[in-house]
């Protein structure tokens, strides 16, 4: 009884104390051995119980034997073995990384942010005032047309306005200086939508970045001046670029400045963004008095920047979010 006693409350925890139990209780001079090897001299009337009792306290020292094995066994699994080199670095984690238009976007506020732009920002669902109408596209323009707008409420009735997706981010404009007196210097980045087609060249949707400058005496000169920063901030002091005329029904003077792509004798210009000064009717549709303020607009595509920028032939690789692309941009 003492014997089982001591078995069941020996601790197995390494191989050495195994080993040791083993040679304890169950080695040919173990303990167990010892008994048996005594039941010859035990008085023949007490022989069975003894028996029994011995071969009890074996069967007990086999099955803590076996559990401790098992036990010691398993632990071995997960731990380190003698071979392993536990110096070598941890297979890398799989690490996201920020898209390559929030990437673009990131410079392109910066960039603006240097200049003494803020940023604001406005509903990408509009009325038809803000996104056409004090933008001074006339009543039968084009851009109002269905190809272009994605229209929310369309009515006949005069006194509600039509509800669009907004074609562009200048609305946000008319939203800032209506709210507030001049000056205005800020960018407005966001989301914008066309209904055209889509190709590698268009999407139903893309993010412009517009700014805004409006004070006393804002010159075409600064326009120009701001946008030579800015294409030099963001392609490099050495990129080539050129202004030329072009019309917004919200600017006059408009003009489209374009940049040279590729080596000189292959290369071609492509055009990155639009610009001018703020036509007088848009000041006015905003109660701005346009003999005492001016100011120059421009506005940009930022997928057009980003393509442009990483060499990305298709619009749609930006909308795919196929892994094997967006890694590229670590
Ligand atoms: N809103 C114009 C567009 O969507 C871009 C632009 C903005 C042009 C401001 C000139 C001045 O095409």
């Amino acid at each position: 009884d003492k014997l089982k006693k001591e078995i069941e409350s020996a601790r197995i925890s390494t191989r050495e104390e195994l080993e040791h139990f083993r040679l304890t209780y169950l080695s040919k001079k173990g303990h167990v051995s010892a008994l048996l090897s005594k039941i010859g001299s035990v008085a023949a009337e007490e022989r069975k119980i003894f028996g029994q009792k011995v071969n009890a306290v074996k069967q007990l020292a086999h099955t803590k034997l076996k559990e401790a094995e098992q036990r010691l066994h398993s632990t071995k699994k997960s731990t380190a073995k003698a071979t392993d080199d536990i110096t070598l670095p941890a297979s890398p984690l799989p690490l996201g990384v920020a898209h390559p238009l929030s990437q673009t976007l990131r410079q392109i506020k910066d960039v603006f942010y240097r200049l003494g732009f803020s940023i604001a920002d406005g509903p990408e669902v509009e009325d038809d005032f803000h996104n056409f109408t004090a933008l001074n596209f006339p009543p039968e323009h084009p851009a109002r047309d269905m190809q272009d707008t994605f229209f929310i409420r369309k009515t006949e009735d005069a006194d509600t306005d039509d509800l669009v997706l907004r074609t562009h981010t200048s609305p946000v404009q008319i939203r800032l200086m209506k709210n507030g007196t001049p000056p205005f210097r800020s960018i407005m980045p966001g989301r914008v939508y066309r209904n055209e087609s889509i190709t590698a060249k268009s999407y139903c949707l893309f993010h412009q970045v517009e700014g805004l400058y409006v004070d006393k005496k804002v010159s075409l000169a600064e326009l120009k001046d701001t946008l030579i920063m800015f294409v030099e901030m963001i392609y490099g002091e050495d990129v080539r670029y050129r202004i030329r005329p072009s019309f917004f029904p919200f600017t006059e003077p408009s003009l489209e400045m374009d940049i040279w792509w590729g080596d000189e004798s292959s290369g071609k210009w492509l055009e990155i963004l639009g610009a001018g000064m703020v036509h007088p009717n848009v000041l006015q549709a905003v109660g701005i008095d346009s003999e005492e303020y001016s100011g120059f607009a421009f506005g940009m595509g930022v997928e057009r920047i980003a393509m442009l920028k990483y060499g990305i032939d298709d619009i749609r690789l930006l909308y795919d979010n196929d892994l094997r692309f967006l890694q590229q941009f670590q």
